[in-house]
């Protein structure tokens, strides 16, 4: 670099042909840097050291731009920097490309792993509904229990009332094991029940998800097994009205704040009184479709006040308290929901029948 122009008292010095230059070598750089390959990392690590380093060959260049006349700087800072950050991208690159290639050798390259990225999947419609359920039970102070599948006949049915020629029995069929006849699937939540009171004394508020099996020609309206989510709550003064008021808020929230319920006497061996609730036929608003059997009402629930039976046999004092306990079907609510009309859907897993579900999750 002239060094005489110091001598002239000028601050630069470049001539014209000299800035050409720089500019000349920045082109030239540029050409060199976007052709760079490395094998390894520690190549590609010489590359940034002869590039980037202290010493490199932009350092150089950065040491000759000091002399450029300022107004030329400008232009030839541009370049610089295009220059630089080319070089800072394609040794990133390289040193990438190197250390994910000595990643996989040839001894561990998967051929048979799929090229397309798998996609991600969405939660089942009934997974979806369920949690739906459970949030809104959650939010008015319901906690989550769980109990087994595989039962016996006193967390089934004896310790719930059914006595044992009781022909209610036979709505809930279920499956048996030859062996041993005593242990047998669970044909409702309302077990749950039971397992939670044998070891809990009130105040007891619980929501009871679960798989159920009954003894069921499979078909689109019935199968051997479905969901359903049992709720159970037993306290000093707990009355039917609490019952309802929690039924009304739980269907507003899950069907539309326009929903209305309404309860019809039934009968259930474990409640005392028991009732059906219906809700307003949400497709129609109550005015009557094909849905609704043009009643304008649908069935979505069985409930009633915990029979005082049930909570002797279960080590409750009925003396000194009551509760109420309600029963849904899962896949019911869901179809209600989302109009399934054919209940094999819900487990034949078909990616189709999923995929609709993607706006739901
Ligand atoms: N367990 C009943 C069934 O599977 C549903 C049910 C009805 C549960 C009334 C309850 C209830 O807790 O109170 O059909």
């Amino acid at each position: 670099m002239p060094k005489n122009d110091y001598l002239c008292g000028w601050k630069t010095i470049n001539r014209p042909e000299e800035q050409d230059m720089i500019l000349e070598k920045i082109e030239r750089l540029k050409a060199e840097v976007a052709g760079l390959t490395a094998a390894t990392a520690e190549e590609a690590e010489a590359l940034r050291i002869k590039y980037l380093g202290k010493k490199g060959a932009l350092s150089e260049l950065m040491a000759e731009f000091r002399q450029v006349a300022a107004e030329e700087k400008k232009t030839v800072g541009m370049k610089l920097n295009e220059l630089k950050a080319l070089a800072q991208e394609r040794i990133n690159q390289v040193r990438q490309s190197a250390e994910s290639a000595s990643e996989v050798s040839d001894g561990d390259l998967d051929l048979t792993r799929t090229p397309y990225p798998i996609p991600l999947g969405t939660r089942h419609p009934l997974t979806v509904v369920r949690n739906t359920i459970v949030d809104i039970f959650s939010r008015l102070g319901f906690t989550l229990a769980e109990g087994p599948e595989v039962e016996d006949d006193w967390h089934v049915y004896s310790s719930m009332n059914f006595a044992p020629d009781h022909p209610a029995r036979d709505m809930q069929d279920t499956f048996f094991v030859e062996s041993r006849p005593d242990v047998i699937l669970r044909s409702h939540t309302s077990s749950v029940q039971s397992r939670v009171m044998e070891r809990q004394q009130p105040p007891i508020r619980v929501i009871c998800p679960g798989r159920v099996y009954r003894n069921e020609a499979i078909s689109a309206r019935a199968h051997c097994f479905f969901h359903q989510v049992e709720g159970l709550y037993v306290d000093k003064d707990v009355s039917f009205a609490d019952l309802k008021q929690v039924l009304l808020l739980f269907a507003r929230e899950m069907f539309g704040p326009d929903t209305k319920i309404r309860l019809r006497p039934s009968y259930f061996p474990f409640t005392e009184p028991s009732a059906e609730m219906d809700i307003s036929c949400h497709l129609c608003g109550g005015r009557g479709c094909s849905f609704c059997k043009h009643t304008g009402w649908v069935e979505i629930l069985g409930c009633g006040m915990v029979d005082p039976a049930v909570l002797d046999a279960n080590g409750i004092d009925s003396t000194i308290y009551k509760g109420y306990a309600f029963g849904m079907g899962i896949e019911r609510i869901t179809n209600l929901k989302y109009q399934v009309k054919d209940l094999r859907m819900f487990s034949e897993n078909d990616a189709r029948f999923l995929a609709e579900f993607q706006a739901a999750n």
